[in-house]
């Protein structure tokens, strides 16, 4: 079915459980889901229940959307995304932030559990998104271009909104938190990287590496969404000496990092 008829589906559904204005959405990643406990009045959306969403099939990531009031704004909480490396293509990768603008949401936090390539960062760290570099091997924006969603050729030279990250970072202080800003590069996974992969990602200007988000930023950029993105640093992902990386390290990090992740979101989204 045509993608536009797609998204008209899936908006309808969702409106036909909660039809109110939606402030703000944000995307859940690995070990990031604990924010969803502080969302009152929910309403819980399964992903299996909504058309054109396939279910997610990663462990640690739950796979539904929850509505409800966080810090007295409306919100709408992705707790699991689809990937790349799922086997998904990008189009329905990327079909959820179709749908969230769809509903008129026009801000976006996009978060990621990702590994450390900046030698100054530390595992627990949380990483402001100031750009990307795309090493996914894929585009969500490939084939044809649907004129009523965006242009042919999108801007990306502020891809991450300027005004986004200010409020995250003086959020940050406020509460005293500790944040990097850096660089996030993603690839297709799911292999972790190798020695030398590292040191070229490192190379070419990354400062944390991941397997997501960006299909979901370009996405947004298309619409003209505002993006703010988050990573939590996991592990450290550096080429000399490098150790082997579990998924159960990295969502048990994530977990470890998750208040402090918590408060500086609710922060963010109250004053945004
Ligand atoms: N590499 C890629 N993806 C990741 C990593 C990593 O080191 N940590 C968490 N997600």
């Amino acid at each position: 079915m045509d993608l536009l008829k797609r998204i008209e589906e899936a908006k309808a559904f969702i409106l036909s459980k909660h039809s109110k204005e939606i402030q703000a959405a944000i995307i859940l990643g690995s070990g990031l889901g604990g924010i969803v406990k502080d969302i009152e009045n929910q309403k819980v959306i399964k992903y299996s229940e909504i058309p054109g969403f396939p279910e997610s099939t990663v462990k640690g990531h739950a796979g539904e959307i929850i509505i409800g009031e966080l810090c007295g704004k409306t919100v709408l909480a992705m707790n699991g995304r689809f990937h790349y490396y799922e086997g998904y293509d990008m189009q329905t990768v990327t079909f959820p932030v179709r749908v969230i603008k769809a509903l008129g949401i026009e801000n976006i936090i996009i978060t990621n559990a990702a590994g450390g390539m900046n030698p100054n960062f530390e595992p627990g760290d949380l990483m402001i998104i100031t750009d990307h570099i795309n090493m996914m091997g894929a585009n969500p924006l490939i084939g044809a271009n649907y004129e009523e969603l965006g242009p042919r050729f999108p801007d990306m030279s502020s891809a991450y909104n300027k005004q986004l990250i200010e409020l995250a970072l003086s959020s940050a202080k406020a509460l005293n938190i500790k944040v990097q800003q850096g660089v996030y590069c993603p690839v297709s996974g799911p292999t972790y990287e190798t020695a030398a992969e590292l040191k070229m990602l490192r190379l070419i200007g990354g400062d944390a590496v991941g397997m997501s988000t960006v299909p979901e930023v370009i996405v947004a950029n298309h619409m003209s969404m505002k993006v703010l993105g988050i990573s939590c640093i996991t592990d450290m992902a550096i080429g000399d000496n490098l150790e082997p990386l579990d998924h159960s390290r990295v969502v048990e990090t994530a977990n470890k990092a998750m208040a402090k992740f918590i408060s500086l979101v609710k922060e963010i989204i109250e004053k945004m």
